[in-house]
Formats: structure tokens, sequence, C-alpha cells
């Protein structure tokens, strides 16, 4: 139980991956497997009695809102969920005002939003941690979830081969980040002009040059698939861009996850996609509910991630 007692990560916000240390993403990774297992033997671990979250969401969710809803609960807090619709900031009051006010009520702030100058505008103004929950540029909260996976099947992270195919977006951006951190070995195959963004891609490299992990962008996928340890896949069309659909559709022809690039990589390896997917496009409803699929486990662990992040901060 090292990690339940430790102080270190206390009131510190989680807006993006590259804030934090590998060594602090770690203590987040080994509290959330204890948080698991203690979970999965019945035995209670009420470590924010009394603690309460705001969650506010201006996209839709299910994984996200559901599982720090739930994970607050076990800890012994509670959550309360904000549609932005249903708060004055549809009406016009500011951030600053939104985060001097919930900061008074609440011990941490969750938001879903689209600009990430959102996020680091409210937790500017917020005296409690603020957590991010997805913006149009990063998902960390699903990355720590996702590296949580890859090491619980592999018992390790460093030298992983980790495949992503597709749209080099939030999800792709903040894995990416992740997995230099933790010194693995990724490669993302996306098509011209959907790589990931520039400001992701030096703070992966810089984060390589200290951990030994290595990053390659291609735009090939069966170039990333050869050997991999895990193929990751994402949505073709994100939250807000329901208007490029058909160009985005044809973009990414031949970047599906298929039982050719499952061939392709190593004998070991399984399938991982953050969800919801949209079945036919990136990936297959067989390939997601078959053997090699890691997809619910993933799923599962955004609960024990989550749970370890809220921990760490909020204690
Ligand atoms: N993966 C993920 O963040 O799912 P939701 O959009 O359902 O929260
Ligand atoms: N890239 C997707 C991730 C959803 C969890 C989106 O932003 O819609």
């Amino acid at each position: 139980m090292t990690h339940l007692t430790t102080k270190a990560l206390k009131g510190r916000h989680f807006l993006r991956v590259a804030d934090w240390k590998p060594d602090e993403l770690k203590a987040a990774l080994d509290l959330g497997d204890e948080l698991k297992m203690l979970l999965a033997r019945g035995r209670p671990h009420r470590l924010l009695p009394g603690r309460s979250i705001a969650l506010i969401f201006k996209k839709a969710s299910t994984r996200t809102r559901v599982s720090f809803e739930v994970g607050i609960c076990q800890l012994g807090g509670t959550g309360v969920s904000i549609t932005a619709e249903h708060t004055h900031l549809a009406r016009g009051e500011t951030l600053k005002d939104t985060a001097c006010v919930l900061s008074r009520y609440v011990d941490a702030i969750v938001i879903r939003t689209g600009p990430h100058s959102d996020v680091d505008e409210l937790a500017s103004y917020s005296s409690v941690p603020v957590l991010n929950a997805l913006t149009d540029s990063s998902h960390p909260c699903q990355a720590l979830a996702d590296v949580m996976t890859i090491r619980e099947r592999y018992g390790r992270l460093e030298g992983v081969r980790l495949a992503f195919l597709g749209d080099g977006n939030n999800v792709c951006a903040s894995l990416m980040v992740a997995a230099a951190k933790l010194g693995m070995s990724f490669i993302a195959a996306c098509p011209p002009g959907y790589e990931p963004a520039k400001q992701a891609l030096a703070d992966a490299a810089e984060a390589a040059a200290e951990s030994g992990a290595t990053i390659e962008i291609v735009s090939d996928p069966e170039q990333a698939a050869a050997a991999a340890d895990v193929l990751y896949t994402d949505v073709w069309v994100s939250m807000g861009e329901e208007d490029e659909r058909d160009e985005r559709l044809a973009a990414f022809q031949g970047y599906s996850i298929n039982e050719h690039l499952l061939e392709l990589a190593g004998p070991e390896a399984f399938v991982m996609h953050c969800l919801p997917a949209h079945y036919g496009e990136e990936i297959s409803e067989e390939i997601a509910h078959g053997p090699r699929s890691a997809i619910w486990d993933q799923a599962e662990n955004r609960l024990h991630a989550q749970k370890a992040l809220m921990a760490l901060v909020m204690r």
C-alpha cells in the first residue's frame, strides 16, 4: 500500500500527460492496480470520505462520466454531474467565475470540453485540482487507463511496441506522450494530414529523449502493425467533426484494424480501442469482441485508473 499514503501529488491538476513526470504516472498506475485488486476482493478502500467532485460535460460521454461517478462513490465521496447546457455556462457565465464558485463547493473538478484552452483557463482560476476528461487535443485519463491495461497484460511497458492506426487526434496524442514517458516503442500510422499535432510530437520527443522510448510516425499501416505488441485505434470522425465525415472516411480507407494487420503483428498482440467504436470503419465488431481484444478490460480500467488519480490529487 505504498502509494495509498503518498501526499506528493495532492492538489495537482491533470491537464495533459506531458505535465506529469514518469514516476508520477507510475504512482497512478501502481495505485490503480492496488485499487482494482481491493475492489475485486471486496475490500473497502474509502480513501476520499466526504469528498466531492464536479463533473462538467460539454460533450457526450458514457465511460468517462460513469467511471468518475462510480469511482468517487467507491472511494466514499460524491460526484455532481453537470451537463453544461443546464448551467449558467451556457448563458455566458465565465469559466473563471465557474471555477471560483465550484472551488468553494467541491474538492476537484472534472471537465470535458472542446478547446484545450478552456481546461487551462478553468485550472488557472480553480483552487482545487482540475482533471481533463477529454478536449479536442488530448485525453490524458484515457491514456492512463490504456498504459495500465498494457502493463497488466505484459507485466512491463518498457520496450513494448504499441502501434496506433488511424487518426492522430486527442486519444493518439495523449497515448503517444504516455508511451514516450514510459519508455515504450510507439509507432503511429496516419494518413497524410492526420498526424498528431506539433505540440504532442514535441512533448513526446522531449519525453522519449529522457526515457529511451522510440516514437515514429508513418503513413503505412502494415509498417506500423509489423511485429507490434498492441494494435490501437480510435474513431475516424471525432465528436465535433461530423461535417468532415465524407472526406475523413475517404482518407482513412485502408487503416482499419483487420485480420491481415493482426497477422502481421506479434503472435501475442492484442487490440485496443478507447470506444465508442464505429464498426465497419476503424475496426470490426468481430475483432472488438474476439479473443485478441483487450478493449473491455481497457474500458474497465478507466474506473481503476481514475480512482487512483482522484485519490492521489484529492487526499
Ligand atoms: N473513451 C471515452 O472517453 O469514452 P466516453 O466518450 O464514453 O467517455
Ligand atoms: N477521438 C474521439 C475519442 C472519444 C473518446 C473523440 O474525440 O470523439
